[in-house]
């Protein structure tokens, strides 16, 4: 995924040409914000009033916004006709990738002849004090005086996501993805935004992924609850889970747990954490992807640099487990599902208050598939073969992790629509254009 990266701007245009979309916009009105580096807007004011009745003067605050889940959340909030304002440090993404989510979105509201919202950026690390700066500019005056903020929900990227990297530099990880987190949270406060959703992750359930069972959101609770299990059976579960196994996985945990507290003393808060399963794929255009600054560890980031030939096998961790085929299995999620799953989040606490003032919903599909599976729909995508090398279970992982899907479909009025081998083509697609961009 390199590649991606070397894509310039101008090949990128061309590239984008080629593929029909809309060219004619880029980068452009460099501003200045007090405290930021740089921002750049891209505004559309002179065209009518986005066609929303409660999105004209409201913004999204997306933190992390150019990277892999924050990009592709970035693209459908847009589709949507939300106003997004997008912040990123850079440090794990690319600013053309602002120009990418752009065209996409421009070229997909024109089909549906409807008004562009707008997008702003600032480039800044979201712990960087002058935060406070940046959110001020989006402070408004009512009719009695009172300052308000034009943003109505933020979502948070913006953690470092590495489980190797989290083990061997623990620190960094625990001040960007806890304590960052935290001021960052009582930066949003002080501007009365109360309304957010933050990114977990199904690593949350530590050892309960090794019961074999579907995970529900019950089987990690951050205070006592009771619950009707699989069976019927009245069950009460305590705050906390065992079993977590890296300090990327409890930096998600503590996040949520802090959270379920900060909800539990001021209820006016609305706080959404999804517990994202796998996610794979990228959108189908080809221009938005995964991960461009960071040595691939995942399955799907992996069999894709053996593809490209940078690696040359893909390592098969484990074959002796208790699954259809002795490969893990693993809940794959369409990074388009998830993003929809986030725009599902916004809608749902705007539409109607949560269940609770915190709540966690699982992003996944609720079906598995083994390594082996995942290996043979890259294989047919690209038709090409991909060497493998079987070796022994990678430490830490666990067997099968699936998701219960039920109380997002319930909730959040929200289902996956793509399938594992979609991922893979839109996969796929992405490599080759990317090679083809650098040609051009
Ligand atoms: C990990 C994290 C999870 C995070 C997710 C996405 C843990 C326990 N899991 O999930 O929190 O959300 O990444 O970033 O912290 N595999 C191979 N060969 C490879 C790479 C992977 O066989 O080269 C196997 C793994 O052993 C595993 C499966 O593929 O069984 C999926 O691995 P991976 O894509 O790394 O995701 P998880 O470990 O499930």
């Amino acid at each position: 995924m390199d590649s991606l990266s070397l894509v310039g701007v101008s090949s990128l245009t061309r590239t984008i040409s080629s593929l029909s979309l809309s060219s004619s916009s880029s980068c452009s009105d460099a501003v200045s914000t007090p405290g930021t580096e740089r921002s750049l807007l891209f505004d559309d004011y002179d065209q009518s009033p986005i066609n929303r009745a409660d999105a004209g003067e409201s913004f999204i605050l997306v933190v992390g916004g150019l990277g892999y889940i924050g990009s592709h959340t970035t693209l459908e909030l847009l589709k949507e006709g939300y106003n997004v304002i997008v912040v990123d440090d850079l440090s794990n993404s690319y600013l053309e990738v602002l120009d990418r989510i752009w065209l996409l979105a421009k070229e997909y509201l024109k089909t549906i002849n409807r008004t562009l919202p707008s997008l702003k950026f600032h480039k800044i690390d979201y712990r960087d004090p002058a935060m406070r700066s940046v959110l001020a500019t989006y402070d408004s005056t009512d009719g009695l005086g009172q300052s308000r903020s034009r943003i109505s929900g933020a979502i948070h990227f913006a953690a470092f996501k590495s489980v190797e990297e989290s083990i061997s530099k623990p620190i960094p990880y625990y001040q960007n993805n806890v304590c960052g987190f935290v001021d960052f949270i009582s930066v949003l406060e002080g501007f009365g935004i109360k309304n957010l959703v933050f990114s977990s992750s199904a690593t949350v359930y530590g050892s309960m992924a090794n019961q074999g069972v579907p995970l529900r959101e019950e089987h990690c609770v951050h205070q006592q609850e009771t619950y009707v299990d699989q069976l019927g059976q009245q069950r009460t579960v305590e705050g906390g889970v065992y079993g977590l196994t890296s300090p990327y996985g409890r930096t998600k945990w503590m996040c949520e747990a802090i959270l379920a507290d900060i909800a539990r003393a001021d209820p006016s808060w609305t706080i959404t954490a999804l517990r994202y399963f796998n996610p794979v794929g990228c959108h189908e255009s080809g221009l938005l992807g995964e991960d461009p600054r960071q040595k691939p560890t995942n399955l799907v980031p992996v069999i894709m640099s053996v593809l490209e030939g940078e690696r040359p096998v893909l390592q098969v961790f484990g074959t002796d487990w208790d699954t259809v085929d002795g490969t893990a299995v693993r809940d794959f999620i369409h990074v388009v599902d998830l993003a929809r799953g986030h725009v599902a989040a916004l809608a749902a606490a705007a539409k109607r208050p949560l269940r609770e003032p915190f709540r966690t919903f699982n992003l996944g599909t609720g079906r598995g598939h083994s390594v082996r599976e995942v290996l043979r729909s890259m294989e047919k995508a690209s038709s090409r073969t991909v060497p493998v090398k079987e070796v022994a279970r990678r430490e830490g992982d666990v067997g099968s992790c699936v998701a219960e899907v039920r109380r997002a479909e319930a909730e959040l009025g929200w289902r996956t629509q793509k399938s594992l081998d979609d991922c893979s083509v839109d996969v796929w697609n992405f490599l080759e254009l990317s090679k083809r961009g650098q040609q051009i």
